[in-house]
């Protein structure tokens, strides 16, 4: 079993991912709130990159929800921001959602070429490498980064899971973000560039939401035909 790791999507065209399992992070915040939306209840998140993709999927099927961003706030026309805080049952329940964000959902658009696509948080970290653990796969580990650039939250965060899947082999970028990992304490990742930007929005209690350590028993796992995410309860 090995574990890999890309600090930013775009080195993901120098990576094998075929026969392998990719973890894609957005920890601030799509993958935290997209975990939030189907713990809510939401049937399904589907991911697009654009969101003139997400308006047409809509006016094709008016029963379709739109959530996500463009710098940090919510898109004109949608039904919901990016905020994990947003999504309570009674608004989402039974209903699928498309996602469309300036970070996450690139990061999973461009993890296709893997035979299976997960999506991992800090909420959801221990039962991500339960995942990829359990059934004894290679995998990559996809921190979505901020802007095509290094974030630290999902490096900290792939770190995490690299450790709690204890694979024998590691790529070096993995050896480094395991050391990431040991740096900082979860709280010291609100100070990131990315965490300073939703704090300076006073987006904190989001914050506060997506620092939460492993709160959850299920991984969002995307069917590879349809391309819809759904949760997977592992253990
Ligand atoms: C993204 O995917 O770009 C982010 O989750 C941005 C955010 O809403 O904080």
């Amino acid at each position: 079993m090995h574990v890999d790791l890309t600090f930013t999507p775009a080195e993901l065209t120098h990576c094998a991912l075929a026969g392998k399992v990719a973890v894609v992070i957005d920890v601030f915040r799509f993958t935290t709130a997209a975990q939030a939306a189907l713990e809510a209840g939401a049937a399904g998140v589907f991911v697009v990159r654009e969101i003139e993709e997400a308006l047409s999927m809509r006016s094709n099927d008016p029963s379709l929800l739109l959530a996500g961003e463009r710098h940090a706030l919510k898109v004109p026309g949608f039904d919901f921001g990016n905020s994990p805080l947003e999504f309570p049952p009674e608004d989402v329940r039974g209903r699928k959602i498309v996602w469309c964000t300036t970070n996450g959902t690139n990061a999973v658009t461009m993890a296709q070429q893997a035979d299976q696509v997960i999506l991992a948080s800090l909420r959801s970290a221990k039962a991500a490498a339960q995942y990829v653990r359990d059934r004894g796969l290679d995998c990559v580990l996809v921190p979505a980064g901020l802007r095509g650039r290094y974030s630290l939250e999902d490096t900290w965060c792939a770190g995490y899971i690299a450790r709690e899947i204890g694979a024998s082999h590691v790529s070096d970028s993995v050896q480094t973000a395991l050391i990431v990992s040991e740096c900082f304490a979860v709280n010291d990742l609100r100070h990131s560039e990315h965490g300073r930007v939703l704090s300076g929005l006073g987006l904190d209690a989001d914050l506060d939401y997506c620092l939460e350590l492993d709160r959850s028993s299920a991984v969002i796992l995307q069917d590879k035909e349809s391309g819809w995410c759904s949760l997977s309860h592992v253990g």
